[in-house]
C-alpha cells in the first residue's frame, strides 16, 4: 500500500554553517528553525519487491539514489534499522521552488523518511528518525518538528527535538521569493568552501553558539524585540563568513528586499530578515505586522512574489 508523508520546510532563526569533521553529517554549530507551515513536500512511498535499487523522483525528474550518495545512504540507514532488504520507490513534490534556498531539502528528507519508516513498518522515535534525517540534510533533522526546533551537536551525542516557546508568540515568516530557479552553489559545497578559505570561519564557529543560546531564550520568554535582531545577527554573520570566501548567495533582488525590511523597521514595524543558501528573503514578524509587510515586499524591485507562513507541523504520514 502506498504511504503518503507530508513535511514542511524550516528557517532557521539561528543558523548552522559548516561541519563535524568525519562522517555523520553532523553539523559544527547549534541551530534553531522554525517549521513552516503552508510550504509543503508531499511523498509517496512505495516498497519495491524483487528490485536491486532504489527509485526516486522529485517534481517528476529522477534523482540518483547510489549507495554512498546522500539519499542512498539514508535509504540504507533506514534498511539496517528495520532489518529489510526492500527497496523504496519514492515520488516526493514541493508546491514551493525546489534547491533554492528554500529548505525543500529539510522538508523533502524529512518526508522521505518519515515515509520510509512507515513503509517498512519500522517502529522508531521521532528523534531517532530526525537523526536518520540529518545524515541527507542536517537541516532536515528540525523539520520533523512542529514549531520551533534545535539541533544541538555535543560531544559524543546530537540531540535533536522541540524548542519550548512562550505563549503568545505569534511568529510570522514572510518569504519574499526573488527567483523561481535552482541555487548555482549547494549549502555542501559552499560550507566546505567557506571552511577551507574564509578568513572569517573560525569567528563565525566561535559566535554562533553564543547567538543560538540567546535566541533560544528570546523564544522562552517570549521577547519577540530581542529575538528579531539575533535571527538577523545570525544570517548576517553567516553570509559575512560566506561573501569572504566568495561564497554569494545574494542577489539584487536579496539586499533591495533587506533595505525594505530596514525601511519598514524606521516606521516603527518590528520586521527582520534572514537568508539561506540562496537569494529569497525571509523576514520574521509578528501576525498584526504581516499586512504592512507584503505590501512593501511585493513593492520591491525583484521580488516575484511573496508566501506567508505561520510555524507548522511535523513531518507526519498522511492519514
Ligand atoms: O543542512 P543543509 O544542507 O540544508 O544546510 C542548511 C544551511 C542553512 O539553511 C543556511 C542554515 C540552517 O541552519 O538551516
Amino acid at each position: 500500500m502506498t504511504v503518503v508523508a507530508i513535511a514542511h520546510p524550516n528557517i532557521a532563526l539561528a543558523k548552522y554553517w559548516g561541519k563535524r569533521p568525519g562522517a555523520g553529517n553532523i553539523p559544527a554549530v547549534p541551530s534553531l528553525s522554525v517549521t513552516l507551515a503552508g510550504l509543503t513536500t508531499r511523498t509517496e512511498v512505495d516498497l519495491l519487491p524483487g528490485t536491486a535499487e532504489d527509485r526516486l523522483t522529485i517534481n517528476g525528474r529522477t534523482i540518483s539514489c547510489e549507495p554512498g550518495g546522500k539519499t542512498g545512504n539514508v535509504f540504507q540507514e533506514l534498511r539496517e534499522l528495520a532489518k529489510s532488504e526492500a527497496r523504496f520507490d519514492v515520488r516526493s513534490t514541493n508546491d514551493f521552488p525546489t534547491a533554492s534556498g528554500l529548505a525543500s531539502s529539510a522538508s523533502g528528507f524529512a518526508a522521505l523518511v518519515v515515509g520510509c519508516a512507515a513503509a517498512l513498518g519500522l517502529d522508531a522515535s521521532t528523534e531517532q528518525l530526525a537523526l536518520v534525517g540529518m545524515r541527507g540534510s542536517a537541516s532536515a533533522a528540525r523539520s520533523f518538528f512542529p514549531d520551533f526546533a534545535e539541533l544541538v551537536p555535543g560531544d559524543d551525542t546530537v540531540r535533536v527535538g522541540p524548542v519550548p516557546v512562550a505563549a503568545g508568540v505569534d511568529l510570522r515568516v514572510v518569504v519574499a521569493v526573488t527567483d523561481e530557479g535552482p541555487k548555482a552553489l549547494s549549502s555542501s559545497e559552499g560550507m566546505k568552501l567557506v571552511a577551507r578559505t574564509s578568513m572569517f570561519h573560525e569567528a563565525w564557529l566561535a559566535g554562533a553558539p553564543r547567538i543560538y543560546a540567546a535566541v533560544r531564550e528570546a523564544l522562552g520568554a517570549g521577547d519577540f524585540e530581542r529575538l528579531g535582531p539575533l535571527v538577523e545577527e545570525s544570517a548576517l554573520a553567516m553570509h559575512a563568513s560566506c561573501i569572504a570566501a566568495g561564497v554569494v548567495y545574494f542577489q539584487p533582488a536579496t539586499l533591495a528586499a533587506y533595505a525594505t525590511v530596514r525601511r519598514l523597521r524606521d516606521q516603527g514595524i518590528s520586521a527582520w530578515a534572514t537568508m539561506d543558501a540562496g537569494p529569497h528573503v525571509k523576514v520574521v514578524t509578528r501576525a498584526g505586522d504581516v499586512v504592512a509587510v507584503v505590501a512593501a515586499l511585493e513593492a520591491t524591485p525583484g521580488v516575484l512574489r511573496t508566501l506567508v507562513a505561520a510555524p507548522g507541523l511535523g513531518a507526519r504520514v498522511e492519514a
